[in-house]
């Protein structure tokens, strides 16, 4: 059984033109001790799916569809017990590691009040707990850094404590969304070795959201890749990133710099850009920007369907010469 079940999910938030989709329908399952990765342009609808599940969405936000996460039903759940399973068996990282730690609490006080409301450690224990966790993602002098503030650390190291917090009370899975988009190229490569190190170690199992294609060969098993809130073509990461089939993976394929064995093409930027949510184009939502549209892409919108070693949203594959 997967560790993660996801059907049918769909994210609704309320704007000034009324309610919009902006995850329309989406399923994937995570297994155990996986990295699963999602990939897409801005505003494909990556975070709001991943902070639905933790019931992190903005106020008057409507989902729909079904979670399960191990024996948990999440989007059932009365709220309290989602806070408690989603502190300690399940949990996230954001891009801006800022965002995840307080500003005013020495790095000490936040691990160990983390690891007592959830463990329900005594004091000593949590101090011990918290300088384990920090030794764990190799933060040098880790009894010094328990004493002093999140702004006495660079970009990297923060997001190191940011993921020890996550970490602290062994979660079965780590959502980390963009966890190194802010980060420079040596630090995020430190920071992806950490992240696959610890799933091996810990058995966890890893959701990585990154518009990074590169990064994200480096480290994920399988992948999904969204567009205007769907799901558009899915499969092992090295099936899907060496030979795409559906445009749109291609395109972002086609967009970046240096992708293993692409380098000898040139640079294409997706023309156009991503639909807004609310103006969701007819049929398939990416034929206005897509080189193989067809009058029928149009009017129909293309089910995600299994085709040999993957799941896709298009009729037309562009690995066919025509
Ligand atoms: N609070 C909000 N109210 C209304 N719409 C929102 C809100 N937050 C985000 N959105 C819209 O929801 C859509 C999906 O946003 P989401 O943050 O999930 O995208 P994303 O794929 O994570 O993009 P990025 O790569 O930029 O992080 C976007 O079009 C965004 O404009
Ligand atoms: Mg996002």
């Amino acid at each position: 059984m997967s560790l993660l079940e996801v059907e049918g999910l769909r994210v609704r938030l309320p704007t000034t033109r009324g309610l919009v989709t902006v995850v329309d329908g989406v399923d994937y399952a995570v297994e155990h001790g996986e990295v699963f990765g999602v990939a897409g342009e801005s505003g494909s609808g990556k975070t709001m799916s991943m902070l639905s599940l933790l019931g992190l969405l903005p106020d008057g936000a409507v989902v729909e569809g079904s979670v399960r996460f191990g024996e948990h039903d999440l989007l059932r759940m009365p709220r309290r017990r989602l806070r408690e399973v989603a502190g300690r068996e399940l949990a996230m990282v954001f891009q801006d590691p800022l965002t995840s730690l307080h500003p005013m609490l020495s790095i000490g006080r936040q691990l160990t009040e983390h690891v007592r409301l959830h463990l329900g450690l005594g004091r000593r224990d949590a101090e011990r707990h918290a300088l384990a966790s920090l030794t764990d993602v190799r933060i040098p002098d880790p009894a010094s850094a328990l004493r002093a503030f999140p702004h006495q650390f660079s970009g990297g190291m923060r997001q190191r404590i940011a993921i020890a917090i996550a970490l602290a009370c062994r979660p079965k899975l780590l959502i980390a969304d963009e966890p190194t988009t802010a980060l420079d190229v040596t630090v995020q490569a430190g920071i992806l070795r950490l992240l696959d190190r610890l799933r091996r170690e810990n058995d966890l199992s890893v959701v990585l959201i990154t518009h990074d294609l590169g990064v994200m060969s480096a480290i994920a098993d399988r992948v999904s890749i969204f567009y205007a809130g769907k799901v558009v073509e899915a499969g092992s990461c090295e099936a899907v990133l060496s030979t795409p089939r559906h445009p749109y993976t291609r395109a972002l394929l086609d967009a970046l710099p240096h992708p293993e064995g692409l380098q000898d093409k040139p640079l294409v930027a997706i023309a156009g850009a991503p639909p807004s949510p609310g103006a969701i184009p007819s049929g398939c939502s990416f034929h206005p920007r897509c080189a193989y549209a067809q009058e029928s892409c149009l009017h129909h919108v293309p089910p995600l369907v299994a085709m040999g070693d993957r799941l896709l949203a298009c009729p037309i594959d562009p690995l066919v010469e025509r």
